[in-house]
């Protein structure tokens, strides 16, 4: 059931010129709920839905088969999930992403079935995220210190997701300045790729002209220079990445020099990768807790704000970086907000670049479980957590909060 909006809180359409309210709050079950939100809404879906495990949360985080019990949690819990996914696809925009997090407990289950919902050729990433990184120590085998973040596009060919930041550019990967005080490091300019040969790409192999002393490089002859042709370091024929008449339009991008090869000493022509202001970095599949934050930072970001209510939270730094590969208007939707970290992520992410996203999450009204932390901290249900969060984020970091379901988008405007 979804639940009406409180008369306390606008749950009305924002007037024009107005700028929208960052945190959006709709109590309900999340398939009750995406199932009356428009096509292509959001641009980010993030799904941290329950994993599954049987420990004891605040949540139930045990799905069961009503006959089989444990032995059918999977079946249960994909058919829990199938809907949900369904419904979180239609909700996406085509320029759009959703992000689920998991562990071990049904991540193949999970990954077949997005491959199945959202389609295999859609699959962006299946990211490890290193959430505990002493490792879990309790009970024997390994110490799992990590969990999945699986990232689809709604369409491959359409999505705007820019798998790259500016937060992991170390300057010593440049070691090189020009006289001018450029820093910069040099990328051979063959291609290293041996898919990439004369054979493959004939175009490519052509000789350059260089000079080793000046370091000039160009596609036509001059006075000192040598021809230099591209190859392997087995000496077969390799081809360039640049065009000639790319080499001619960057000419202070390129340097020639004499380098010590396999085969003794031979010229060369590389690239001059420049470390320049906004210089971004591929983000890897692995997302390290120096870099996201653990559960352990989730917890005090969370005490920090509220109080240490939920078990579970995840780092908001894992959401920031998430969010940061989408641009700065992303519509987000997190259907299993628990302790509402998207919503506070959003929030931190428009405060510390202008952006404008806005955040829908929802929760049920499950009564929190007896002897977890919301209990102890007398809130009677999971969508408590969520509300009491999110009003904080809102006091302390801005953007605001409101209750209720959005408004249609044909509906008259409140002034
Ligand atoms: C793993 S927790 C999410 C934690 C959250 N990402 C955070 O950082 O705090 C899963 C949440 O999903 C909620 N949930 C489970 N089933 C739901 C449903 N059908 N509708 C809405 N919320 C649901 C649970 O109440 C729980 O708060």
């Amino acid at each position: 059931m979804v639940h009406a909006a409180p008369e306390t809180t606008d749950a009305g359409a924002v007037a024009p010129g107005a700028a929208p309210v960052c945190n959006r709050f709709v109590a309900g079950d999340n398939l009750d709920v995406l199932r009356t939100l428009p096509d292509a809404a959001y641009d980010v879906v993030y799904l941290d839905p329950p994993y599954n495990t049987g420990h004891e949360f605040a949540y139930l985080d045990d799905v069961r088969d009503p006959v089989t019990g444990r032995a059918g949690r999977h079946t249960a819990w994909t058919a829990m999930m199938r809907p949900r996914l369904e419904e979180a696809r239609r909700v996406t925009a085509e320029r759009g992403v959703v992000l689920v997090s998991i562990d071990d407990h049904e991540v193949a289950h999970l990954r077949l079935l997005l491959d199945e919902v959202w389609g295999e050729d859609n699959l962006l990433a299946q990211l490890v995220v290193n959430l505990n990184p002493k490792g879990r120590q309790l009970g024997s085998g390994f110490a799992t210190s990590h969990e999945y973040l699986l990232v689809y596009a709604r369409d491959a060919a359409t999505c705007v997701l820019d798998a790259s930041t500016p937060d992991t550019v170390d300057p010593a990967d440049f070691p090189r300045t020009t006289d001018d005080g450029r820093r910069h490091r040099l990328l051979p300019l063959r291609n290293t790729n041996k898919k990439f040969n004369p054979v493959t790409a004939p175009t490519l192999h052509y000789p350059l002209h260089g000079d080793p002393v000046s370091g000039r490089v160009s596609a036509v002859p001059f006075d000192g220079a040598v021809e230099v042709l591209p190859v392997f370091g087995d000496g077969t024929p390799a081809v360039w990445r640049w065009s000639a008449p790319l080499v001619e339009q960057r000419p202070d991008d390129l340097l020639c020099r004499v380098v010590a090869g396999r085969r003794g000493e031979r010229v060369d022509v590389y690239q001059r990768d420049w470390l320049h202001p906004g210089r971004r970095k591929k983000l890897r599949t692995v997302w390290l807790a120096e870099e996201v934050g653990s559960t352990d930072t989730a917890v005090a970001e969370l005490k920090d704000l509220v109080g240490h209510i939920f078990e579970s939270p995840k780092p908001t730094g894992l959401l920031r970086r998430a969010l940061a590969t989408m641009p700065p208007d992303a519509r987000v939707l997190d259907p299993f907000a628990g302790s509402g970290t998207t919503g506070h992520a959003v929030a931190l992410l428009n405060a510390a670049d202008g952006g404008s996203r806005t955040c829908l999450s929802i929760d049920r009204d499950e009564p929190v479980r007896p002897g977890s932390r919301a209990a102890g901290a007398g809130l009677a249900t999971v969508a408590d957590v969520t509300r009491l969060r999110l009003r904080a984020v809102a006091e302390r970091v801005g953007g605001g909060y409101v209750e209720g379901l959005p408004a249609p988008v044909d509906a008259p405007v409140v002034e």
